[in-house]
């Protein structure tokens, strides 16, 4: 049966506030819209995920869901209840799985226990317990509230289509913040399952700052390595760290030969196991010729950011006899640091020699090995 995901973000996020609704304000590099529909694209048993979205956002759904695929995007309306009901319409049969675009994290493990218990019941919703003691009152309170037996509902949010769609027709006009509730009144039996916190629902500035916290949870430290030579040939000056250094030799290279940049390039390119930076500017294409490494460094620094990760650190070493790296260091380290968007601090260039053993040591070229740290989202 085909399982479709119809995610709701139709709405106008008044209560975060911000100069964008809430669905599409980046969260750890990535709009939250397109975090709750990667979160859900990516299960095994899902095959197609729609989006419901605003009047006026196209343009900002259109930006947050680059390159994902979510069929047309369908008009909403003022209320959740009327955003669910125009894509319910759009979704045609099978199971669906209505979620909020405010919930960006999804388990994987609450869709296989939704998808479990809809084969016994009409419906499927994650659920948590009431921790916290709750009362009643404003600014005083009135009395407490037993919590025994109370849940706290989350989306995803499991059923047949044609269940879903008789529950909507029986609550006509009335309208509920979830399909819970539509489906109990309609006489529908609704599995309670267990949910998860990280699917708490974006409201107010204070779930702002925890998922920021959630996200920074999720990201692991990796780490890659580059090593890059290239041989003296005719005159200089050469290209390193992007510093122009004048020397009486020049490098051979087929870009400018800039051993300190191809090192970390490879470096940051490791760390995210994103292949080398030869499959990324093969030498025999005519486009990279003398070429400056920035290009090369800035592209393996976008890649890392555009999924979602971030760059700590790189630590390189310039292996040479000459020239002297030490004059040049610190314009080293803040051109590395500019073209990866860094601070100063968090760049090192170190340099050695080898004692006049091997080619660096004849003077025959310069090696340069880096050690790049990042974190990145598992996946
Ligand atoms: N939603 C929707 N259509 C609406 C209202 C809400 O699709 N007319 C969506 C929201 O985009 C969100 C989910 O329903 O993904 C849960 O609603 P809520 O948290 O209330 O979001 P907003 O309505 O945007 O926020 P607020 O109530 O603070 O304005
Ligand atoms: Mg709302």
């Amino acid at each position: 049966m085909t399982v479709t995901a119809l995610i709701v973000a139709a709405g106008k996020g008044e209560r975060l506030g911000g100069d964008k609704p809430k669905q599409y304000r980046q969260l750890g590099g990535k709009p939250v819209l397109r975090r709750a529909v990667e979160a859900l694209i990516g299960h095994p048993r899902i095959d197609a995920v729609r989006v419901v979205i605003g009047a006026g956002q196209e343009a900002l759904a259109a930006a947050a869901l680059d390159g994902v695929k979510v069929g047309e995007l369908i008009p909403g309306g003022a209320e959740r209840a009327e955003s669910v009901r125009a894509g319910v319409g759009a979704v045609g049969s099978g199971i669906v799985l209505v979620h909020d675009a405010a919930r960006p994290f999804c388990p994987p493990d609450v869709i296989d226990r939704l998808l479990g218990a809809l084969s016994e019941h009409d419906g499927a919703v994650p659920v948590l317990p009431v921790a916290d003691t709750l009362a009643k009152g404003d600014r005083v309170l009135t009395g407490p509230v037993d919590r025994t037996r109370l849940l706290r509902i989350q989306t995803p949010q499991a059923f047949h289509v044609e269940d879903l769609s008789f529950a909507l027709d029986e609550a006509g006009t009335r309208t509920a913040t979830d399909e819970s509730s539509i489906m109990i009144a309609a006489g529908l039996k609704v599995a309670a399952v267990e949910g998860s916190e990280m699917l708490a629902k974006l409201t107010t500035a204070s779930d702002w700052e925890r998922a920021e916290i959630m996200w920074q949870a999720r990201m692991v430290s990796r780490t890659g390595t580059g090593f890059d030579v290239h041989a003296f040939e005719g005159p200089g000056p050469i290209i390193m760290g992007g510093v122009r250094i004048d020397h009486p030799q020049g490098l051979a290279g087929h870009s400018d030969a800039d051993v300190v940049l191809h090192a970390i390039t490879d470096a940051l390119l490791g760390a995210a196991a994103l292949g080398d930076i030869g499959q990324h500017f093969p030498p025999s294409d005519p486009q990279w010729k003398g070429a400056a490494s920035d290009l090369f460094l800035a592209h393996a620094a976008k890649l890392i950011r555009d999924g979602g990760g971030i760059i700590d650190h790189v630590d390189c070493t310039v292996i040479c006899e000459a020239p002297k790296v030490g004059p040049h260091r610190a314009a080293m380290q803040a051109r590395v640091a500019e073209i990866l968007g860094l601070r100063p601090s968090q760049v090192s260039i170190k340099a050695t020699t080898t004692e006049r053993l091997g080619f660096t040591g004849r003077n025959e070229g310069i090696a340069a090995q880096a050690v790049a740290s990042i974190r990145m989202e598992v996946r």
